[in-house]
């Protein structure tokens, strides 16, 4: 029996980290095995892949991003999530494909298709079983970002043009695919979207 796989998407600053990290409690309350995990650095392998398409200083070339994200994607869900996922445990991801479609193809404008079929190929088609994105606009995530100590990466240090772009690119999405895909509100207080989150998981466990 396969687990469940739950992935959570947004801008920097929507308080994805809080609301993975509540649902993951929530469920291990329930008595459900969990994994708790992330893109990019779910593994040792994408530790490495992280500190270079986040933190190394110069230009990188769209392209090469991309498969950056894909290759730490291919063994993140290779070692870590499909063998969790047989073994019927819950998988809980911050970011997933949908990240790539958005920031890659939206935000540093390739083709959306072909950078959505290069993370297929990475994962041999894997699909989250529910993704659940907190929007809100860039302006506002910006500023809840902006603190005197915070440095920037290199997604980050984007302007809200770019961030718009992937704002907007998740609404497309989640239009296109409805029972997989569902926008909540990043404003709201994080108990108000936690209660929304789980309505949203009981719906896809019964
Ligand atoms: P993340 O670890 O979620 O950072 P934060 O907690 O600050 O949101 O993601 C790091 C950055 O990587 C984020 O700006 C989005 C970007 N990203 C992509 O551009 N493509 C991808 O495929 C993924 C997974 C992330």
């Amino acid at each position: 029996m396969s687990g469940l796989f739950i992935t959570f998407e947004g801008g920097d600053g929507s308080g994805k980290t809080t609301q993975v990290q509540l649902l993951a409690s929530w469920l291990e309350s329930l008595g459900k095995k969990i994994l708790l995990t992330r893109e990019p650095g779910g593994t040792d392998v994408g530790l490495e892949l992280r500190n270079i398409v986040l933190h190394r200083k110069g230009a990188l070339a769209p392209r090469a991003e991309a498969l950056l994200y894909a290759a730490d994607r291919a063994h993140h869900i290779y070692s870590v999530v499909k063998p969790a996922l047989g073994a019927g445990t819950t998988v809980v991801q911050d970011r997933y494909l949908d990240s790539s479609v958005a920031y890659q193809g939206a935000g540093r404008v390739l083709q959306e298709q072909e950078v959505k079929d290069l993370s297929l190929w990475a994962t041999e088609g894997l699909l989250p079983d529910l993704t659940i994105v907190l929007d809100a606009p860039a302006p506002y995530l910006r500023a809840r970002i902006s603190g005197d100590d915070r440095v920037f990466d290199r997604l980050e240090a984007e302007g809200d043009d770019f961030h718009e772009r992937v704002r907007e690119a998740y609404h497309r999405f989640a239009e296109v695919e409805p029972h997989r895909i569902h926008i909540l509100d990043a404003t709201q207080s994080v108990e108000d979207i936690h209660q929304q989150v789980r309505q949203l998981v009981s719906s896809k466990t019964g």
